[in-house]
């Protein structure tokens, strides 16, 4: 989490720095600073988003062709304007903004107490820059050669960008276990948490990987290690355009990533599935066909609507493939002692690509042999690039924080994975496959037809919008769409919301039931119906308000439900890709009627880089 800028050249750094934090804000937005280098250094900050500070240094001296900026999602110390970046250190010659943690903090802290410094923020950024001042200054060496030796000290994960008063146009920057990407420019460089606060200017970048330290000047840009060695960087070219990262006439990010499923889907599914010749090409699942067909195995691990995406696949493959899956949290999954052994599958699911613990739980899993394979959304992210193998979603830039087309991205890579993995095993009949193949190529169009009637779904939101609890359920595939239909929720209205098993509703969960309850069931015609309205009759019975999400054509739920939202029939497999969207649309449009900043609701990160 936080975002960061940095840029050095001709141009005036502070509405490049500005334009790029709000671009990053997404990945935290609790307070925001901005450091700017000419003649001594310029340090703006304050509690709150990166429009609250604009305001509030309007007419100040923001003169500078060197600058450094951050958007903040708070660990250590409260959001304040004390604690916000950057940091300045004691000789007031050194700024600092930092993403990530430092662990070891108070061990630091502890040997510069008693040394006699002194701390205006309760930050460990503030430790860590002055702990990299003390070393400059005791050992009389240059900024960068502290940085290094500092770095050596530190545990736990950054990413860095510091200004030197006594060095102009220079920004240092070094990265451990958070995203640092470099644009290089005609005579100037761009810094950024991901890629999108450079776009208008360049399209050449750099991924700058772990344990490495760059030191940026407008027409140089160095690359070492933290032995003091040079590396080549690797310019890579972006395939990203500006118009992808903006509202383009929408109210919200949120709703343009809802809208835009029908060609994000269809964009994921292009040059992969043909159905009439009944291909899947996937060179990262070919690659690795021999592994998957012989797997004993599959672990899927990542973390929020990732973890329900790895969930259905579970259900998915164990189905098709036969192979047996289990879905771990990453958090969980890194900390305790699991067994994995060589050539254990791995699949981590990620959009951003650089969640923390989804990164570390890959990590430990390669040491022990075992094959990463990565379905990401964000291309060039850490999780990609340490991944054996892999597919991209294809979904485009996600900025709205609650995720949508990011799953629906996932949900289409994986159900292709699982198609194409069954039918080279041969656990999948031709009819079956074929079938399935078409069902998937239908999946664009059909939610464009869920899409047409977003207004039904918002009458039925609104109707609710007041409930302090909410319910959702559903079974088999469907179970985790109710997963994430709760945590939609949750994530953007700020109803309390939780997802169940249908069935297992009745061993806690139904205590709650009373005529305000609503419960939301996604009840399509799939194998689990009959159940399903069972279990709807039993919370009819108890008063509850039911609101369930159909398919076309089901005359018995109608008849039951309190409100009802239709989607076009699909095979069950399928489905969830078709019932999550209404879950979207309801959570959007409660949250906006409640007034939440649906595209960034309180608390939350996009990318959550810390553990
Ligand atoms: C955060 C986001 C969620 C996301 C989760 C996992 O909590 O707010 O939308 O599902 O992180 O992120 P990832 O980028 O790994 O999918």
């Amino acid at each position: 989490m936080c975002g960061i800028v940095g840029y050095t050249g001709p141009k005036e750094a502070y509405p490049i720095v500005i334009t790029g934090l709000k671009r990053l804000e997404y990945r935290g937005y609790d307070s925001t600073g901005v450091a700017l280098l000419n003649s001594g250094l310029k340090v703006y900050k304050k509690k709150g988003r990166v429009s609250e500070l604009e305001e509030t240094i309007v007419g100040k001296d923001l003169h500078a062709h060197t600058g450094i900026g951050h958007t903040r999602w708070a660990t250590h110390g409260e959001p304040s304007d004390r604690n916000a970046h950057p940091h300045i250190s004691v000789s007031g010659k050194l700024a600092m903004i930092h993403n990530g943690i430092i662990e070891n903090y108070a061990q630091l802290k502890k040997e510069l107490d008693n040394k006699g410094y002194t701390f205006s923020s309760d930050t460990d950024t503030e430790v860590l820059l002055n702990f990299i001042e003390d070393i400059k200054e005791n050992n009389q060496c240059d900024l960068e050669e502290a940085v290094r030796v500092a770095l050596k000290r530190v545990t736990g994960a950054y990413v860095i960008l510091l200004l030197d008063s006594d060095n102009p146009d220079t920004i240092i920057a070094a990265r451990k276990g958070s995203p640092l990407v470099i644009g290089v420019g005609k005579g100037e460089h761009f810094l950024g948490s991901d890629a999108s606060p450079m776009l208008e200017y360049t399209k050449e970048v750099v991924y700058v990987n772990d344990y490495e330290l760059a030191i940026v000047r407008p027409d140089e840009l160095i690359l070492k290690n933290l032995g003091n060695e040079k590396i080549t960087p690797f310019v890579t070219r972006l395939d990203m355009e500006l118009a992808e990262i903006e509202k383009g006439g929408y109210d919200h990010f949120m709703l343009k990533e809802i809208f835009e499923q029908p060609s994000t889907i269809h964009d994921c599914l292009r040059g992969r599935l043909d159905a009439n010749a009944g291909t899947i090409t996937m060179s990262g699942i070919q690659n690795n066909i021999e592994h998957f067909k012989n797997a004993r195995r599959i672990i899927m691990v990542a973390c929020g609507t990732s973890w329900h995406a790895a969930l259905l696949a579970e259900y998915i493959i164990e189905e098709l493939c036969r192979i047996p899956v289990e879905v771990e949290y990453a958090s969980e999954f890194r900390y305790r002692n699991p067994i994995v052994n060589k050539g254990d599958i791995i699949v981590a699911i990620s959009q951003s690509g650089e969640t923390a613990d989804t990164l570390v739980a890959i990590e430990r899993a390669k040491e022990n042999g075992a094959i990463i394979f990565g379905v990401v959304n964000v291309v060039g992210s850490s999780i990609a690039r340490i991944s054996d193998g892999g597919a991209y979603t294809h979904a485009g830039p996600e900025i709205g924080v609650a995720s949508t087309k990011a799953f629906t991205g996932q949900l289409a890579v994986l159900i292709m994975m699982a198609l194409k993995i069954a039918k080279e095993k041969g656990t999948i009949s031709d009819e079956r496959y074929t079938n399935l193949l078409h069902e998937l190529d239908a999946v664009p169009e059909k939610v464009n037809t869920i899409l047409k009637s977003a207004e039904d779904i918002k009458k039925i939101g609104l109707k609710y919008k007041d409930a302090s609890d909410a319910l959702f359920l559903g079974r088999g595939y469907n179970f985790p769409i109710a997963l994430e239909g709760a945590l939609k929720l949750k994530e953007i209205s700020y109803i309390h919301a939780e997802g169940y098993p249908a069935a297992e509703m009745k061993h806690g969960p139904i205590a709650l039931v009373d005529e305000k309850l609503p419960v939301v069931f996604i009840a399509t015609k799939d194998s689990y119906h009959e159940k399903i309205v069972s279990n709807i009759q039993e919370i009819k019975a108890r008063k509850g308000k039911v609101i369930a999400v159909i398919t076309e054509g089901d005359e018995v739920i109608p008849g039951m439900a309190d409100d009802v939202f239709y989607i076009p029939g699909a095979d069950e497999i399928i489905a969830p890709m078709l019932s999550t969207i209404p879950m979207q649309l309801l959570s959007y449009y409660v949250g906006i009627a409640k007034g939440v900043d649906v595209d960034k609701p309180r608390n939350l990160a996009k990318s959550v880089t810390v553990e």
